[in-house]
């Protein structure tokens, strides 16, 4: 019985939408992917979706008058599927206080660097011109603080003098694809669980996040 429902919010390509996917079919995750929801009409991920029959829904934000108003369209869609997760996999919208209360301890992002390292945009950019060691994805979280919420998993690879930037994005996404679903089916099996203020593996507070290691 899938134990897991879970809805996946995205605004491009959708890479991380494809490897959830392709991790479910495949069943190495035992979640169910309700729907699948994009802020731009022209995210590729709205077809890779719909090439694997799942629900779509396009809300755009240029439609609607202010964020909270947005947010507020968002949430009458996800309601409707009742999901335990809100996996934002390239969402590239910042969601109300209103909105992530409403769902708290709910919404997941993954971001592109070893958090609190790197916050925002292009991560890959200026990583590469702080010429630091290692690099890194995150998921974590969402809390009202922009990519503040507690890291939950986190996986690193070292950067190379001659890496460049395209390189380290390449590694960067390897590495999420990877990631997201595995974290999934730590949910999804409740080996991680994430509660009021209290987070825990394999019935141990989590202090640190989980080292992903891909062997
Ligand atoms: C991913 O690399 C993800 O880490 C990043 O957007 C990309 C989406 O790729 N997210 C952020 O930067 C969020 N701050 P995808 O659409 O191919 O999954």
């Amino acid at each position: 019985m899938t134990s897991t429902t879970i809805v996946v919010l995205i605004s491009g390509n959708g890479s991380n939408l494809q490897s959830i996917i392709d991790a479910i079919e495949s069943k190495q995750l035992d979640a169910r992917l309700a729907a699948v929801i994009s802020n731009n009409p022209d995210a590729y991920g709205l077809t890779r979706a719909k090439n694997h029959g799942v629900e779509t829904h396009l809300i755009d934000h240029r439609q609607y008058a202010s964020r909270e108003a947005f947010d507020e369209g968002l949430l009458d869609c996800i309601q409707k599927y009742d999901p335990d997760y809100i996996v934002l996999a390239g969402f590239m919208r910042i969601l109300s206080s209103a909105f992530i209360q409403a769902n708290q301890n709910k919404i997941l992002n993954i971001h592109p660097s070893l958090l609190p390292h790197y916050k925002g945009l292009d991560t890959h950019r200026r990583v590469l011109e702080n010429r630091e060691p290692e690099h890194g994805v995150s998921i974590h979280l969402v809390t009202p603080e922009l990519d503040d919420g507690p890291v939950l998993m986190q996986g690193r690879y070292a950067i190379k003098a001659d890496d460049t930037l395209s390189d380290i994005q390449y590694r960067g996404h390897v590495l999420e694809h990877q990631m997201y679903p595995q974290l999934l089916q730590y949910l999804s099996q409740q080996r991680l669980q994430i509660n009021n203020q209290s987070i825990s593996f394999d019935h141990q507070p989590l202090h640190q996040p989980i080292e992903f290691t891909n062997n």
